[in-house]
């Protein structure tokens, strides 16, 4: 079905990229048709569907106008079945928008439920995904919601939004939806970054190394590979083909990242490292142990009168090991990890470890383990920048921008 928009001329920055847009009910769904409008100037052809709340707020009609496509809702009906199954609908998307995400639609995304068209194709959907939610502030800090908010973002689920300000109800804090144009942007670098990074090479370390003493006893460090796996993630939503080589932690891998090596110790990380290699991009963001025991023994150590003495010896460094190589990655970040003089020490260590950019964080305050961080940005050449306190994911997200400008 065809219906005249009357846009006018377009630009077509977003040509031939197909985006399910999937409103769902609440009354920021009003803002739909002005997203629906923006991307269609740009090129992008959109599918709309419409959840039954959804369609309390926004006509199908005024949807499908604006797409020039026809608006789907009915997961029985035969006629869209019989045009589009629910399950093609998924498949032909290159991104799937949910603007605006309820409460109620993303706890139904966060415990796998498909009683509706909009459900049901989110959950056989193997495409990005992007959603704006809107709700009222109090529902967004319910723990509930924060915790599938968690859980989807573990699964690979990018979020615009949502933004403080009045809402509806007349309350104020965070849980309005973020503009149409905002959310336009956020579409526009999800594909820019995409084309960009698209097939990159990307190898990443995370995680702690753990050394062995003997076979009950080793040494290690407070590394969760929270930071190291949200930048995996984030950069194989943005179509890097990233291999993940960590230390022992509690996480799992998002399945878009393509290669995953689980290792032990900094001897075996290098190991894999370089197996690795040629690669565009290496990220060091593993808390590789400076020191292994010289001499592990096979057997546990007995206690005696005087503790035992434990002779150290030097690991290989892996970001300088890369820096260094004949392979190099045209792009080595490495990271500081410093519990005082952040910048001067961090500035040494991005000279002597001739990395091109260095993510450094004060560990003393936060990094380890947290589901936040604050870095200090360093790159050759170039004065520090500082970035405000942010979640690891959106640490991610921005060294992901800085990459793909790097490579534009
Ligand atoms: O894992 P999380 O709990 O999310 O915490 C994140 C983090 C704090 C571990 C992370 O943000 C971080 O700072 N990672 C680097 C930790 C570290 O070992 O820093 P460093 O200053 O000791 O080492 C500097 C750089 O050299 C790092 O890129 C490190 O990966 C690398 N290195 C260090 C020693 C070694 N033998 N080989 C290396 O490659």
């Amino acid at each position: 079905m065809k219906l005249s928009s009357g846009l006018g001329p377009r630009a077509y920055g977003l040509t031939k990229k197909t985006i399910l847009l999937i409103v769902t009910g609440s009354i920021a769904a009003y803002k739909a048709p002005e997203l629906i409008r923006l991307l269609v100037k740009d090129g992008a052809r959109v599918i709309p569907v419409l959840t039954k709340g959804g369609a309390q707020f926004v006509t199908p009609l005024t949807l499908q106008t604006l797409a020039e496509e026809k608006s789907y809702s009915d997961l029985f009906s035969l006629t869209d079945e019989a045009e589009m199954g629910h399950i093609k609908l998924s498949r032909i998307a290159d991104l799937v928008v949910i603007a605006p995400a309820s409460a109620d639609f993303i706890a139904k995304m966060a415990y796998g439920l498909g009683d509706d068209l909009a459900s049901t194709l989110l959950l056989a959907n193997k495409k990005p995904v992007l959603c704006a939610p809107a709700m009222n502030p109090q529902m967004w800090a319910a723990s509930a919601t924060q915790d599938n908010i968690k859980s989807l973002t573990k699964r690979g689920v990018n979020w615009v939004g949502p933004v403080s300000g009045d809402v509806a109800c007349h309350e104020d804090g965070v849980g309005r939806m973020a503009e149409p144009t905002d959310i336009f942007a956020a579409i526009k670098s999800h594909f820019t970054a995409s084309s960009i990074l698209k097939n990159k090479k990307v190898i990443i370390t995370a995680g702690p190394t753990v050394e062995a003493i003997d076979p009950v006893r080793f040494m290690s460090n407070h590394s969760s590979g929270k930071q190291g796996f949200a930048i995996a993630q984030a950069l194989a939503l943005a179509g890097a083909d990233v291999t993940l080589i960590h230390g022992p932690v509690c996480l799992n891998p998002s399945p878009r990242i393509k290669k995953t090596i689980a290792v032990t110790s900094a001897l075996e990380m290098q190991k894999a490292v370089e197996a690795a290699l040629p690669a565009d991009i290496a990220i060091c963001a593993a808390a590789v142990a400076d020191w292994r025991v010289k001499q592990t023994q096979d057997n546990k150590i007995k206690k005696a009168a005087t503790p035992p003495t434990l002779t150290m010896q030097e690991n290989p460094d892996i970001l300088l090991s890369l820096a260094t190589h004949k392979k190099r990655p045209k792009l080595v970040i490495g990271f500081a990890a410093e519990t005082e003089k952040l910048e001067k020490h961090a500035a040494a260590k991005l000279t002597r470890k001739k990395c091109d950019w260095l993510l450094a964080n004060d560990v003393a305050k936060h990094a380890f383990g947290a589901d936040h961080n604050q870095i200090l940005f360093l790159q050759k050449g170039k004065k520090p920048v500082s970035w405000k306190e942010m979640s690891k994911q959106d640490v991610a997200e921005k060294l992901v921008q800085a990459i793909t400008t790097f490579f534009k």
